[in-house]
């Protein structure tokens, strides 16, 4: 053995984080694995194409990360409802092909799932192996992401469930609420539908402590608390101060194409047990992302109380 390819055998590769150039969560990754002084090599659409098994070993091969982040899916919640395969080839054939290429490669893989695995009729927060029920296009093939990586096994594996993500860089939840809330006096939110608000940067900060826990297996990574869609909005806009009224209305009164868990908020014990942190409150979180994230919607009476 060379003393390069004896270095290269010590030294283990880079974490990929695929997504990494223009996802929300990837972004965050790419920051969190900077502050715990991990490499970190972010993937865009033109690096490759992901839904190309070729193309993805090919890439794989040259990258030789150590790492496989996965925070590529497809996202349209209500789209997918009319683009099933397109949905299934990102939130389920991705995964497995990850997989695969992870147990073939020896890299380890973090993905990450959502609460719409649920068919939110629980009452108590959901634990990990609680039974699914996902009730649109977008919970079945992230589901079906979720049993393909548990199936095929690599060592280990971790994927994290998440929900209701804010955070910057890409158009979310709140930055759509507090746009209407510039040009409205009044917005309808929707307030029987609660979940477990989530900030990305904590997000990504948790799933770094867990690879650095050597952890493995299923997580529920959420912050702490629940909410309405329109609890949220409502804190979100008196943080920011704008002059505007968040209005309570039924789903009935919002339809969309998908239909969303009623409730589905996610209990973190399993995250907690294997690393002993505590994600904090998602108010907490909220409010570091308005005030770090979101200069340009403050307004000078912004309250930070
Ligand atoms: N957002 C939420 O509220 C939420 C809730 C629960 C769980 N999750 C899960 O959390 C993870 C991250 O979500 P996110 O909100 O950060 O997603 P996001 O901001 O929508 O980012 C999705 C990423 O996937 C990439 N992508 C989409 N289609 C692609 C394609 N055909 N080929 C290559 N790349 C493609 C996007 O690239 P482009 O920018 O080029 O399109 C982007 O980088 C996902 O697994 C999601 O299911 C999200």
């Amino acid at each position: 053995m060379t003393q390069q390819q004896m270095a290269a055998a010590a030294s283990p590769g880079p974490c990929l984080v695929l997504g990494g150039k223009t996802g929300m969560l990837g972004q965050a990754l790419m920051t969190a694995l900077a502050k715990a002084g991990h490499t970190a090599v972010a993937q865009g659409r033109e690096d490759v194409d992901l839904t190309s098994r070729d193309a993805l070993t090919a890439y794989l091969e040259a990258v030789k990360p150590g790492v496989v982040f996965n925070a590529v899916a497809y996202t349209q919640v209500d789209k997918a409802e009319d683009e099933p395969d397109d949905a299934a080839r990102l939130n389920k054939t991705l995964p497995e092909n990850l997989a695969r290429l992870s147990a073939a490669m020896g890299f380890k893989l973090v993905h990450f799932s959502t609460d719409f695995v649920f068919d939110g009729k629980g009452q108590e927060p959901y634990e990990v192996d609680d039974p699914t029920g996902p009730l649109s296009v977008y919970g079945r093939t992230k589901l079906a992401g979720e049993q393909a990586i548990r199936s095929v096994n690599p060592p280990g594996w971790i994927i994290c469930r998440t929900a209701w993500l804010f955070g910057p860089g890409r158009k979310n939840f709140i930055t759509t609420i507090l746009n209407l809330c510039r040009s409205r006096d009044t917005v309808n939110v929707v307030d029987d539908q609660i979940g477990s608000p989530t900030y990305t940067v904590d997000l990504a900060l948790h799933a770094v402590q867990l690879l650095d826990a050597g952890a493995s297996g299923l997580f529920h990574v959420v912050n702490a608390g629940e909410a309405s869609w329109c609890e949220l909005a409502t804190e979100a806009v008196r943080l920011t101060g704008l002059p505007c009224k968040i209005s309570p209305i039924p789903t009935s009164g919002y339809p969309t194409k998908a239909a969303r868990p009623a409730w589905s908020v996610l209990s973190t014990a399993a995250f907690t047990a294997a690393t002993g942190v505590t994600p904090r409150p998602w108010a907490k979180a909220l409010r570091d992302y308005i005030f770090k994230d979101l200069q340009d919607f403050l307004e000078p009476q912004a309250s930070r109380n």
